[in-house]
């Protein structure tokens, strides 16, 4: 296999620069300097911050079914090209991923692309329909090896069906993801409910359709003595949740015989950056759900990612044809490209103002992740002996985005035409290089 000499990088952005050697997968070297072996491949990397490969627990790769916005091989360049290693691909798919055969031809689909590690999650329920749970186990169990299961794009709202979800979930070592939104609140929703919302006339998404179903899933998964994962948290009341039931979970002796009561969640970079001011010209390319909410929500979140009460970053890629989003806002389907905007978004919300450092956003966007899912492999020390899945950034570089340059299929960017900071300069997945200066290998 060949071998990769990363010169002059600052693991995690501390401390002196040094060479980084990868061969056979794994970092061979660690060294203040390494002459180049025969045939190796060196980068350098002066001045560039190397991280662990990036995770991302929520990604929506649209195959099967709408393979026209974005397929696990397109998605997969975009995720190596953001600096990813390994994604997790949502289930909403056309057929829904609720049986084996689907999740089996996603993990197909990302190890022929062999760009990052592709990992399917399975439906709770059947068709994503919240009446009848789907075959956890038969896809836990498939050769696809289902650890995460979500709905997502819907809520598992009947409590009955998330009691059940939760227990089985533990049964299998499985994590439960949950997109919290009770539906009965937001019935025709539009906007974040709110003034904004109020002076577009459009009607309300209630920060309480979110809430309440985060604490009432946090009890839930306290009395199944189960994982939950929260998706996309969007306003700083969850925050407030996730406060109260970590404290009140975190290992403690409880009544319940501290049951092992653990709950994780995740914000996107665009509930960090944007806010429903960006409603105003009803541009339905920022029409997403969670819909974007406000300045003091997204200041919530930030602090909140910085504390740890928010866990990860996750990007909530959702790719959309041009006729979907190009269209009056009340007939546009929510979501936006994510995948290779992720780390200058974090840069410019987290990093630039002294929210997190280097090494925290390795916790944010590879550690904590891998944790959630379980990787083995992902989101390790850099350290010799582990596996060289790197990223390596550039924290001076600066450019601009241009959605048709993005290689998703679908190019509907909110960030279009904006100047951001840092880039992904080079991804290396188990040694090999998936991405470099912004061209797949
Ligand atoms: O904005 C969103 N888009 N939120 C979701 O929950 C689903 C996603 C999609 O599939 O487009
Ligand atoms: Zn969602």
């Amino acid at each position: 296999m060949s071998e990769t000499l990363l010169k002059g990088v600052r693991c995690y952005g501390d401390g002196e620069p040094v060479d980084v050697l990868a061969a056979n997968g794994v970092i061979a070297e660690i060294a203040a300097s390494i002459t180049p072996p025969d045939g190796a491949e060196v980068i350098d990397a002066a001045g560039q911050v190397l991280l662990p490969g990036f995770v991302d627990l929520h990604t929506h790769l649209r195959e099967p079914g709408r393979e026209d916005t974005e397929t696990v091989a397109t998605g997969s360049a975009a995720a190596a090209l953001g600096g990813y290693t390994a994604v997790f691909a949502m289930a909403n798919t056309d057929p829904v991923a609720d049986t084996a055969v689907v999740v089996e031809h996603v993990r197909r689909a990302g190890e022929a692309a062999g760009l990052v590690d592709v990992h399917p999650v399975g439906a709770v329920t059947v068709g994503l329909a919240g009446e009848k749970l789907a075959e956890l186990g038969t896809m836990a169990e498939s050769a696809a090896r289902v650890r995460m299961f979500s709905d997502d794009g819907h809520c598992v709202h009947d409590p009955l069906i998330m009691r059940r979800a939760l227990e089985y979930s533990r049964a299998l070592g499985a994590v439960i993801a949950q997109h919290a939104e009770e539906p009965r609140l937001t019935v025709g929703a539009q906007a974040h409910e709110g003034t904004q919302a109020a002076r577009l006339g459009l009607s309300g998404w209630p920060a309480s359709a979110e809430e309440s179903i985060v604490a009432r899933d946090c009890i839930l998964a306290a009395h199944a003595a189960a994982r939950l994962h929260i998706c996309h948290v969007s306003t700083a009341g969850t925050v407030d949740v996730l406060r109260w039931a970590k404290g009140w979970g975190g290992g403690k002796d409880t009544a319940r015989g501290g049951a092992g009561f653990a709950v994780s969640a995740e914000v996107t970079p665009h509930h960090l950056l944007l806010t429903d001011d960006r409603l105003a010209g009803y541009d339905p390319v920022n029409k997403v759900n969670p819909p974007l909410r406000t300045g003091a929500d997204a200041k919530a979140l930030a602090e909140a990612l910085a504390e740890g009460v928010l866990d990860c970053v996750a990007t909530d890629h959702a790719p959309h044809a041009e006729q979907d989003k190009d269209c009056e806002w009340q007939a546009a389907r929510p979501g936006m490209l994510g995948l290779q905007t992720a780390l200058s978004i974090v840069a410019e919300t987290m990093v630039r103002p002294g929210l997190l450092t280097w090494r925290d956003v390795a916790r944010v966007m590879s550690e904590r992740p891998a944790e959630i899912a379980r990787l083995p492999d992902q989101g390790r020390p850099i350290a010799e002996g582990e596996p060289a899945t790197l990223t390596l950034v550039d924290p001076e570089a600066r450019w601009t985005v241009r959605g048709a340059e993005l290689a998703s299929i679908a190019a509907n960017t909110p960030y279009e035409g904006m100047e951001l900071p840092a880039r992904v300069t080079a991804t290396l997945l188990r040694g090999r290089i998936t991405a470099r200066d912004g061209r797949i290998r």
